[in-house]
């Protein structure tokens, strides 16, 4: 057996898996479910479901990671020789190669934005037309399709040199700064004028709005947001050395996830309603945060344009940044799957990989302009592909994991994990146990349920 290698220190794990977990989901998907869910209310659900179901299934992701030292596919294979559980590890697989098809989308979008940024392209520009600029860009056949193959091509590098090195002294720098610009943005947005009517939309709940799909689409946030249910935190667990307190790591990871996603919230909402949007024309999907933004640097630093470029530059580059490591994050799973499954190069591996993300991701790209009337299930193709794998592929795969560790593994192995053999206390083990066991499997079945239409108890 070759000997694997480890992060070097406890910062650095947490942070390496924080740089999976930060990413789009925080800083664009978070903020379009929160205004399509109806603001304040769905961030309550959001955050119980975080702390109900994201840091106990974390918790087990990072013991089977841990224990079994391989990547997911053949962690389960591992743990439950000669059982079908390893259709878990395979559906991570592949919902992961599902996501990363149209996260490449959006990866390419935080390029092209950086540019425009540099190159002072939204000096003057009036805050309506910031609409229109991004209308006419992602409804381009050929622009956002170059961008996002750039984006992979990226991505690929970096998976097919190998990343254990990298990925931990990427994060370390790159998190921190991220942090920073984040809160002076929050600073900005909210002293913009107008900014209340934000505030009051993200800190006042209306549970009169609360549906199924609203749950539905919480529990898929938190799923999505923390990078759950398909084995990134498993794989990133492996390289976890004795000493580290998974508990610990889960909830510190969950806590700064929870709070970049809520920070882009204030940045977001405040400046979306300073340009006079209102709550009921918050379907706007995608483009909160390449329509709004935009308008916060203006606001905010258009009097110095050299601030206005520094910021606006800065920022989408930092978010180009997070995409790209959940991005490798997402290739590196199926990645390493080929590699050990059907005994390829890793070359030849990722190659494979960054091809079909490129090509379907194209598709995904186009369905924002000429294949816009291209409908699934009455979704465009780029919301099916979201929809599908984190309404449904991350939640399902979630309900398997939570089965796994709650009850089909030795209570010996979750008791030695996560007290590093008696080395910690753990005396949340019972709590974590009954979670996975119970609440966990149930909660997300009935979510799931109701929202298949089987039976209804939220409409
Ligand atoms: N969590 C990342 C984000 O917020 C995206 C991501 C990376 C992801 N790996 C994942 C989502 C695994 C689901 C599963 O952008």
């Amino acid at each position: 057996m070759t000997t694997r290698e480890n992060f070097g220190s406890k910062l650095g794990a947490i942070l390496a898996a924080a740089g999976s977990a930060v990413g789009l989901g925080n800083v664009w998907r978070f903020p379009i479910e929160t205004g399509q869910h109806g603001g304040a209310a769905f961030i309550c659900i959001y955050i119980l479901c975080i702390i109900i179901l994201g840091i106990p299934i974390m918790m087990g992701e990072f013991l089977i990671g841990r224990h079994t030292h391989s990547n997911t596919a053949r962690a389960y294979q591992r743990l439950a020789p000669g059982t079908q559980w390893k259709w878990v590890g395979r559906l991570g697989v592949f919902t992961g190669t599902f996501i990363l098809c149209y996260y490449c989308v959006i990866g390419g979008w935080t390029l092209h934005y950086t540019t425009l940024a540099a190159t002072n392209t939204f000096d003057g520009v009036p805050p309506a037309e910031f609409q229109d600029i991004f209308a006419l860009f992602v409804s381009n056949p050929w622009m956002p399709t170059v961008w996002l193959i750039i984006f992979m091509l990226m991505t690929h590098v970096v998976v097919s040199r190998g990343i254990q090195h990298g990925i931990e002294r990427f994060s370390k720098i790159i998190m921190p700064m991220l942090f920073i610009l984040v809160v002076v943005l929050v600073i900005c947005s909210v002293c913009l004028p107008g900014a209340s009517n934000g505030i009051r939309f993200l800190l006042m709940p209306d549970f009169s709005k609360v549906t199924g799909k609203v749950v539905l689409g919480a529990m898929g946030q938190a799923f999505f947001s923390l990078s759950l249910g398909m084995g990134c935190l498993c794989t990133y667990a492996s390289y976890f050395n004795h000493h580290t307190n998974l508990g610990r790591t889960a909830v510190n990871v969950c806590v700064i996830d929870t709070i970049v996603a809520i920070m882009a919230g204030f940045i977001i909402f405040p400046s979306v309603f300073n340009i006079g949007v209102d709550a009921d024309h918050l379907q706007a999907g995608p483009s909160l945060l390449f329509i709004s933004l935009p308008n916060v640097f203006q606001k905010s630093f258009g009097a110095v344009p050299f601030l206005a470029i520094l910021f606006s530059t800065a920022f989408y580059f930092l978010i180009f940044i997070a995409a790209l490591t959940s991005a490798i994050s997402l290739h590196e799973v199926t990645t390493a799957f080929i590699v050990e499954e059907m005994k390829l190069k890793r070359r030849w591996a990722a190659l494979i990989v960054t091809g079909i993300c490129s090509a379907v991701g194209v598709v995904c790209s186009l369905s924002f302009g000429p294949l816009k009337d291209m409908l699934i299930f009455d979704m465009s193709i780029f919301d099916f592909f979201d929809y599908i794998s984190g309404n449904i592929f991350l939640p399902v795969a979630g309900m398997l994991i939570s089965i796994f560790v709650g009850w089909y593994l030795d209570r010996h192995i979750l008791i030695e994990e996560f007290s590093n053999n008696g080395e910690l206390r753990a005396r949340y083990i019972p709590v974590i146990v009954f979670i996975l066991r119970y609440i966990a499997p149930v909660a997300i079945g009935l979510v799931l349920l109701n929202q298949l239409g089987v039976f209804s108890f939220l409409v």
